[in-house]
């Protein structure tokens, strides 16, 4: 059995887990962006009319991604708006969204290494100025009250707060292969991964309280369902994507762990179907 990990809950609080972000690094960081789950368009679209986004070179809208990563949300999101600020305490994942945005020719984001505790003092400076903050898959990194009372008076009128879920991680889900993927990690990790990346439903009746707390109103979820499926390789790569970086299996071990995993998933042609629902609780001003 090795040690579990601190818990992933409040990071930055736990002085064993002293900085935010610190599990996504280095080569974690290189699987989030190859195998992480982009966002439909729809969602994107959903955003953009709930807000009425206006992406004007000289009058349009400034949006927050917090919690941006490598880059996912922020980068679609940013034909939607003027400008969009990624902000992430994560100095390898923030890199590669500065870099993925260059790739695709997006000149309007601003990139910042920050957290949620930093989004108070840069409210201070843009009052009534966001149109919207999108939290994609973080939200239960952050001090969600703290960071929603903080958010309000930064918002625009019209404007909003999106916390989303981009559906169940892989080993949580309701099928043979995800439920052989959890047994195999707990085998090897020694301890069951988490089944909520701020994902289950009580989490986010507990978010929507808190932003109606907050002051937000009209709060709400809205879902976008679709099926998707992952190669064995991309199965292998989201894993490695969501183990804390001090966890991760070394190189000359990776070729035995990804035959640990393919050898205990149902036999069968190695692709592996998945409902995605992706989850959007907003809240407006
Ligand atoms: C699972 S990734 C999500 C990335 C991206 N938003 C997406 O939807 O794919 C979680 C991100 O939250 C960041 N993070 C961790 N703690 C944070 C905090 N306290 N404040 C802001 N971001 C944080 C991590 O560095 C990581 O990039």
């Amino acid at each position: 059995m090795t040690t579990p990990p601190p818990a992933r809950d409040l990071p930055g609080t736990d002085p064993a887990h002293p900085r935010p972000g610190q599990e996504f690094s280095g080569e974690v960081a290189a699987y989030y962006e190859e195998f992480r789950r982009g966002y439909p368009p729809p969602v994107l679209e959903g955003l953009r009319s709930a807000f009425a986004l206006d992406a004007d070179p000289t009058t349009g809208d400034l949006a927050l991604d917090l919690g941006c990563g490598t880059g996912q949300l922020a980068l679609p999101l940013a034909a939607h708006v003027r400008t969009v600020i990624g902000m992430d305490p994560a100095p390898d994942m923030l890199d590669r969204a500065r870099a993925a945005a260059a790739r695709h020719g997006v000149r309007n984001g601003l990139w910042l290494l920050g957290s949620d505790a930093d989004v108070p003092a840069l409210a201070e400076v843009l009052p009534a100025r966001l149109a919207l903050t999108v939290i994609g898959n973080a939200i239960h990194w952050m001090r969600h009250e703290e960071l929603f009372a903080a958010l309000r008076p930064a918002t625009r009128p019209g404007g909003g707060v999106a916390v989303i879920a981009n559906g169940t991680p892989v080993w949580a889900q309701d099928s043979d292969w995800s439920r052989a993927l959890r047994t195999v990690l707990e085998e090897y990790f020694g301890y069951a991964p988490a089944v909520s990346c701020g994902t289950v439903a009580t989490d986010r009746e507990r978010y929507a309280g808190a932003l109606a707390a907050a002051g937000f109103t009209e709060v709400r979820e809205s879902v976008v369902d679709y099926q998707g499926e992952l190669t064995f390789d991309q199965l292998l790569g989201t894993v490695c994507s969501a183990v804390p970086a001090p966890s991760l299996p070394a190189p000359a071990e990776r070729a035995a762990f990804a035959a640990r995993l393919r050898a205990a998933l149902p036999p069968g042609p190695a692709v592996y179907p998945e409902h995605v629902r992706v989850a959007v609780l907003t809240g407006r001003v």
